[in-house]
Parts: structure tokens; C-alpha cells; sequence
């Protein structure tokens, strides 16, 4: 760092000089956040005017279809681009082969029509690929002889997402973590007459313990019980090997890569974004929600500034967009 010093040095140099006036800082502020920056998760369940609070991630509701259709018209007035959707599949309909995965009238397809019939282009549609909602054990692909099979498994993504394009998905995400998949859903996506769907893969997905909240959020942790997903996320000490998932993936045709968790790997999209110049997403996860929320709800941080302090430092790691349960608030903080 030796050319730092062709700058010049205190006192002819004073570093808080150009702190010192807000229209200053204003102006010289290297990273923005805006509302245009989130996409919002949001979990749906069967029923009319249904909202169901979930304990670990206190303001998070579950909402019915309806009720999603409105939080999406509010997200659209309030300039955020898309929403994400996550089922919380009925017991019922869960089964070894996940094959609710392909019911066009399943959860997610039922709410993304219903959003896109309301609200047409005027939002993003964001729908995960995965069987973790659909399978009795919670794995997010298929089970042979207790390991999670790779190729059997991205046969059934790919009509899981045709599926999800069919009742109108303007984004895949596929949240999986196999090997391949990527390539294998672009053609089933372009041999159907979508290729204009865009995928969001999570690349560098880890095999993280700040999931715990999502699980309960959709009702999977008893069905994964012990078990844990480390076979196919990736483990959180590497990061080289995050770079070769995400070189693979775009070479398939992702669109968007994506980093997940998010404010523990901010190191990871720093990295992403100064290898690749691709359009990086963030996902700051359910337990991340739920440590700035109880954090805040006990008194010991300032939620609304510590929110937003998380969210900039996604725009200043290179994240071009965020994944937050926070984003509506954030959204209405911002605006205000
Ligand atoms: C499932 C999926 C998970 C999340 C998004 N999609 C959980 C998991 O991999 O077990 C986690 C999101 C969060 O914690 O907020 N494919």
C-alpha cells in the first residue's frame, strides 16, 4: 500500500474533512441502497385471509394466497423489484419423491398466477427450485440408499421449474446445490418456449446453521430432523471453491448469481463480483433476520439503522441486489 502515500499526510491532509458537512458526505457516499436493490421472501399457505406469525422470525408472517397477492401490490408501490415465494406445503402432500413439486396447482404456482394475473410485468416473480418443501425428508432432492442422487435429481428440477414457468415464474432459483442443474434447466426452459426466464441460481449456497428460522418458517426441520444438507451446500470454510460454482454456473446460463447466507460471506460476493462483473445476489438468511430482530426487540441495537447499515454493506461488497425479510420495512424506511 506504499502509493497511499503519494496522497499526502496530516496535517496537510485531514481525512475528516470531507466528513464534515451532511451534503458532503451525500456527495461523496461511493454506495447506494434503494428500494429497487430487494427482493422479498415472503411464505404462503393454503386458505382465505389467513396470516399465521411464525415464533423464530417475529414479524414475518405466514399469508395465504390472497393476502400475498396484496403484500406484492404494496412491495410494487414501494419500488421493490420482486418477491420471492416459499410453500408451506400441507403434511399431506408430502411424499419420498417430492412429486407435489409438479401440481400445477401446488402452492407456488397457485400464488404466482394469482400475482402475476394482479400485477403483471409491474414485479418480478421469483419462484425456488428445490424439493425440500415437497419431500418427508426434507432433503432438497431425491433419496437413494440415503444419499442425495445428483442426475435423477436434476431431471425432476427441471419440470419443477417448467412447472413454476407455466404459471408465469419470470425467475428460477434454483436453491438446490446439484451439479449440473443450471444447464439442464436452461434447455427444459428454452425447449418449452421460456427462454426469456431467468435464472437466479444460488451458487454458493453453504451448508449454514443460520437457516434454522426457514426451516420452522416452512415446517421442513422436522422432516429433516438430524439430518443435515452437507453433501451437496457447500462447506463454510472455502471460498476458492464458491469462485468454480459460480464460473460453472454462468457457463450453464445463470442470468444472476447469488451468495447465501449473506453478512458472515460478505467476503465471498466481494470476491464473486471482482472475478466475474455478473450481477450478484445476496441472501441475508432467516437467522439473520432473527438476530438483528431480537437484537433489537431487547433494546440492545437501533433496528432501523442496523438494518439498513446490513443492507448497504451487501451494495458495498458487490451484491447488486438482496434477498431480505426485512425489505417491506426497509422499503418504508427508506421512503420515509
Ligand atoms: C431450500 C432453501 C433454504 C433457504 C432457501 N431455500 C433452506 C435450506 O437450504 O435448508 C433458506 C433461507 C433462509 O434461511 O432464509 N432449498
Amino acid at each position: 500500500m506504499t502509493e497511499i502515500n503519494c496522497f499526502g499526510s496530516f496535517p496537510e491532509t485531514r481525512m475528516r474533512r470531507n466528513r464534515r458537512w451532511p451534503w458532503l458526505r451525500d456527495m461523496l457516499r461511493e454506495t447506494h441502497f434503494s428500494a429497487s436493490n430487494l427482493i422479498w421472501p415472503i411464505f404462503v399457505i393454503d386458505g382465505k385471509n389467513q396470516r399465521q406469525p411464525i415464533a423464530s422470525m417475529p414479524g414475518v408472517e405466514r399469508l395465504s394466497v390472497d393476502l400475498a397477492v396484496l403484500a406484492a401490490e404494496q412491495a410494487v408501490s414501494l419500488g421493490i423489484s420482486s418477491i420471492a415465494i416459499f410453500p408451506v406445503t400441507p403434511p399431506d402432500k408430502k411424499s419420498e419423491d417430492g412429486k407435489h413439486a409438479f401440481d400445477p396447482d401446488n402452492l407456488i404456482c397457485r400464488s404466482t398466477r394469482a400475482i402475476a394475473e394482479k400485477l403483471g410485468s409491474s414485479i418480478g416473480i421469483v419462484c425456488d427450485v428445490a424439493l425440500d418443501p415437497y419431500t418427508s425428508h426434507g432433503h432438497d432432492g431425491l433419496l437413494i440408499d440415503g444419499y442425495v442422487a445428483n442426475d435423477e435429481t436434476i431431471a425432476v428440477l427441471c419440470k419443477q421449474s417448467i412447472n413454476q414457468a407455466a404459471a408465469g415464474a419470470t425467475v428460477i432459483a434454483p436453491s438446490d446445490m446439484m451439479d449440473g442443474r443450471i444447464g439442464a434447466i436452461r434447455k427444459a426452459l428454452d425447449q418449452s418456449g421460456y427462454q426469456d426466464v431467468v435464472i437466479m441460481s444460488y451458487s454458493a449456497k453453504y451448508a449454514s446453521s443460520f437457516y434454522g428460522p426457514f426451516r420452522d418458517a416452512v415446517g421442513s426441520a422436522s422432516n429433516l430432523g438430524k439430518g443435515d444438507k452437507k453433501t451437496y451446500q457447500m462447506d463454510p470454510a472455502n471460498t476458492d471453491e464458491a469462485l468454480r460454482e459460480v464460473a460453472m454456473d454462468l457457463s450453464e446460463g445463470a442470468d444472476i448469481v447469488m451468495v447465501k447466507p449473506g453478512m458472515p460471506y460478505l467476503d465471498i460476493i466481494r470476491r464473486i463480483h471482482d472475478t466475474f462483473h455478473v450481477p450478484v445476489a445476496a441472501y441475508q438468511v432467516s437467522g439473520e433476520y432473527a438476530m438483528l430482530k431480537f437484537a433489537s426487540q431487547s433494546g440492545a441495537i437501533q433496528e432501523r439503522e442496523c438494518v439498513l447499515e446490513s443492507l448497504l454493506a451487501f451494495r458495498r461488497a458487490g451484491a447488486t441486489s438482496v434477498l431480505s425479510y426485512y425489505a417491506l420495512q426497509a422499503a418504508l424506511w427508506l421512503k420515509a
